[in-house]
């Protein structure tokens, strides 16, 4: 395998992942890892499925996770029995329904270690979450403020922010990586002395799935004087959260990426920050008053959830949650951790394969090209075997760009991933490059 695919100054160090162990496989092959992987899994009624009479080999987490059972009923149990919308009406299902969808609302508070419960903002996900923030943030900017953006960014957290620059005269700058694709801290200190107006960092690359120290971001941005927000959306499967150490004013993320369902997502801000936001969706909900000379909006959470919100959605949420916090803990988070090296390891022996990013930073994903295969040759190759990955520039383009890449192929592991899997990935990628090199 060549360490790096790239001639550029961007180009990957493929260092010795630190966490291998001398024997990196005594965790992933013990009985009780085995038995409480296998026992998480079985909870996964999606991952139990043929696939042109392959088993279905689900290596796609980054881009949305398979759903527990618990959160299927939880959705089944609101359609059957509570169905009607919250906040609205004097029945009992509007009552059950508003006591199930708040009580999701606490159980981020906790889940997240927010202050208040107003600091949860329930919305459709990531993307919608970052929206909310940068045409909410509309008013604070001028002409000539700065925006900065993590270079290894994915497009919900760059466009939105291009949107307020255009509406604002305020300029957009990369935070640069270094070589091995980690954010560069001296680059990122000489442009915070440029006293931003806000910063916009990723907790876990999407693409790359490199974890940012954002703890130690947030501080030296806070110390300058900046807003800031985390895009939260590739951490929330695989890492505790901690609004209370993280310490930014916005952290967002998606339900779908972490067990729950499609179509929800949350956005955390202080009080102070989210209650400074110009509302961007207006409507039901949101108001306290209304006329047709004036409308006075309510107070938070509600001013910032315009119209129905996603009910259904929130609850499926919920028991995601639930599902989280029962089952991810230190020892699943530690079993993923060897599963990632495992993969990053017998990669690297099958030889002629390109890895990206820095291995002994990551969380959850690998990516590689074969060769200079085409990414999306092999991907479909991968998938007549019943192994699904992601192939492409993973909303990523600029990313993809600083690594002199047309897009790449992306394998991403969840908490219901196990050894078999990785070990039929290999064997499946070793009969593409066979076939194809
Ligand atoms: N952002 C999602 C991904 O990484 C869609 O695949």
């Amino acid at each position: 395998m060549t360490q790096s695919a790239l001639p550029t100054s961007n180009s990957v160090t493929n260092t010795a992942a630190s966490h291998v162990t001398p024997d990196n496989t005594v965790a992933l092959c013990s009985a009780e890892a085995t038995s409480e992987n296998a026992r998480i899994r079985s909870q996964f009624p999606a991952l139990n499925q043929m696939l042109d009479g392959y088993p279905l080999c689900y290596l796609d987490t980054a881009a949305t996770s398979q759903k527990p059972q618990i959160v299927l009923d939880a959705m089944a149990q609101y359609y059957t029995n509570d169905n009607a919308n919250v906040h609205r009406a004097a029945h009992q299902l509007s009552a059950r329904s508003t006591l199930n969808y708040e009580k999701v609302r606490d159980q981020l508070q906790q889940f997240l270690k927010a202050k208040r419960r107003e600091e949860i903002i329930f919305t459709h996900g990531t993307t919608e979450s970052i929206n909310l923030v940068a045409f909410g943030l509309s008013t604070q900017l001028s002409a000539g403020d700065m925006i900065l953006i993590d270079s290894a960014a994915h497009h919900a957290n760059i466009v939105p922010w291009q949107e307020l620059a255009k509406r604002t005269g305020a300029v957009i700058k990369p935070i640069p990586l270094m070589q091995d694709c980690r954010l560069d801290i001296n680059a990122y200190k000489t442009l915070l002395e440029l006293k931003p107006k806000i910063v916009a960092l990723c907790h876990v690359s999407n693409a790359l799935g490199t974890v940012n120290p954002v703890a130690q971001l947030v501080q030296l941005a806070k110390a300058q004087g900046a807003i800031t927000l985390v895009d939260g959306a590739q951490a929330v499967a695989h890492l505790t959260l901690d609004m209370t150490k993280i310490d930014c004013d916005f952290y967002v993320f998606s339900g779908h990426k972490m067990y729950g369902p499609t179509g929800v997502g949350v956005l955390y801000g202080r009080f102070e920050c989210l209650d400074s936001l110009t509302p961007l969706m207006t409507g039901g909900e949101m108001i306290k008053r209304v006329s047709f000379e004036a409308t006075e909006f309510g107070s938070l959470p509600n001013r910032l959830e315009a119209g129905t919100p996603p009910i259904a959605e929130v609850i499926g949420l919920g028991a995601a949650i639930t599902f989280l916090q029962t089952e991810l803990t230190p020892q699943v988070q530690a079993y993923e951790t060897e599963l990632l090296t495992y993969l990053q390891t017998q990669l690297r022996a099958l030889g002629e394969v390109h890895l990206y990013g820095s291995l002994d930073n990551n969380i959850g994903v690998v990516a590689f090209n074969l060769a200079n295969e085409h990414h999306q040759d092999v991907g479909i190759l991968l998938d007549q075997q019943g192994i699904a990955v992601r192939c492409g520039h993973h909303c990523a383009m600029p990313l993809m760009q600083s690594l002199n890449l047309k897009g790449c192929c992306r394998a991403s592991i969840g908490i219901y991933t196990n050894k078999q899997d990785i070990d039929r990935f290999i064997s499946a990628l070793t009969s593409v490059k066979d076939l194809l090199l």
